[in-house]
């Protein structure tokens, strides 16, 4: 660590934005909401980018804004509109708080996007990030972004040690995003912060070679910073659902907890006995390890209540949890004649 200026002097600072506006431009991802200053556009893609990567959330966001275009149009949509567009991104909440976001937008802002942190806050599903994320990309506005990706970098060159879920911790990476900002394209400058640590200051392995912020940066071990608490192991489940055909019909089963008001295969209490599975499969599931194993189950039964008939040719309009879907998919295909009807 020779050399480095600890970014405290106001001349360090606009050195170090120099330096970072200078990499972004050779640098700088072409990402399609970086296209736009519709705040409702960067607010859906800051709600998906929140658990997806951004490889994932590209063909979603542009799905979605041809399907609901504004805040209006995703008010006036139904709950299983909303989850069918959002099917595949995973952890549907983020979809029904940001259709309750839409809804009070629509009816008490009149469509307009809020401008300020407390109204913004006060929206379902918008924490400080993403009121900060909206102001900065849509408006411009100087605040500090506080993500993974930027809180491992300002982590690394603040050399922040503490464990970074501690308020000391938190509260130092905050003060120092607002610290950097500069009143002079804050958003682009933002984004470059992004962008440096998304792509150079990677986890792992931190490319320190060919990094920017070099001359500034204060971490003696990069590799070990972030420090967090370890993870807790993810305990294992099993979950055990039928797989009924009755021609082309599949029964399937509205959920309750888990993926509220998607349909997935009919659920069973318990393992049958000597029965093998159909399929088998796993999937995270927050904290669990989920194996999903799939019985075949008689076409002549009664659908309790929750459960329905549907055309094989009608399930891509239904919202359907990924692991369902992959089931389904895959039993269909196997079984040859009924598969030719779904593709
Ligand atoms: N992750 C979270 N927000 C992002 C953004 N706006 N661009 C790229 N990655 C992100």
């Amino acid at each position: 660590m020779e050399n480095v200026s600890p970014l405290i002097t106001p001349q360090d600072i606009r050195s170090f934005q120099r330096a970072l506006f200078r990499w972004y431009s050779q640098n700088g991802r072409d990402l399609p909401w970086r296209r736009t200053r519709d705040p409702y556009a960067i607010l859906i893609s800051e709600i998906m980018l929140q658990q997806t990567q951004v490889a994932t959330v590209i063909p979603y966001y542009n799905r979605w804004l041809s399907r609901f275009p504004n805040f209006h149009a995703l008010a006036a949509a139904s709950e299983t509109e909303v989850l069918h567009a959002w099917q595949g991104l995973g952890y549907y909440s983020r979809a029904r708080n940001l259709h309750a976001a839409a809804f009070t937008i629509s009816q008490d802002y009149a469509g307009t996007c809020p401008t300020t942190v407390e109204e913004l806050l006060a929206l379902p599903g918008i924490g400080r990030y993403t009121a900060h994320a909206i102001l900065t990309f849509a408006y411009d506005r100087p605040v500090g972004i506080v993500e993974a990706n930027t809180t491992r970098l300002l982590a690394r060159i603040f050399n922040v040690s503490a464990r970074i879920d501690s308020a000391p911790a938190h509260q130092a990476i905050w003060s120092h995003a607002f610290q950097l900002v500069p009143r002079r394209r804050p958003g682009e400058f933002n984004s470059a912060l992004m962008d440096l640590g998304a792509t150079v200051c990677l986890p792992r392995a931190p490319r320190c070679g060919i990094c920017p912020a070099k001359p500034f940066c204060q971490a003696t071990d990069p590799m070990a910073l972030p420090v967090r608490k370890a993870r807790p192991v993810r305990q294992k489940l099993k979950e055990q659902h039928t797989f009924a055909l009755q021609g082309s019909r599949l029964l399937l089963q509205r959920c309750q907890k888990r993926w509220r008001g998607m349909w997935m295969l009919p659920a069973l209490a318990t393992r049958p006995a000597r029965k093998h599975p159909l399929h088998v499969s796993t999937f995270p599931f927050t904290h669990h390890k989920v194996t999903l194993e799939i019985f075949a189950a008689s076409s002549k039964q009664i659908p309790r209540k929750e459960q329905q008939w549907f055309k094989i040719n009608a399930l891509d309009a239904l919202p359907i949890p990924s692991p369902h879907w992959r089931a389904i998919t895959a039993l269909l295909t196997k079984l040859g004649p009924v598969a030719s009807r779904f593709g």
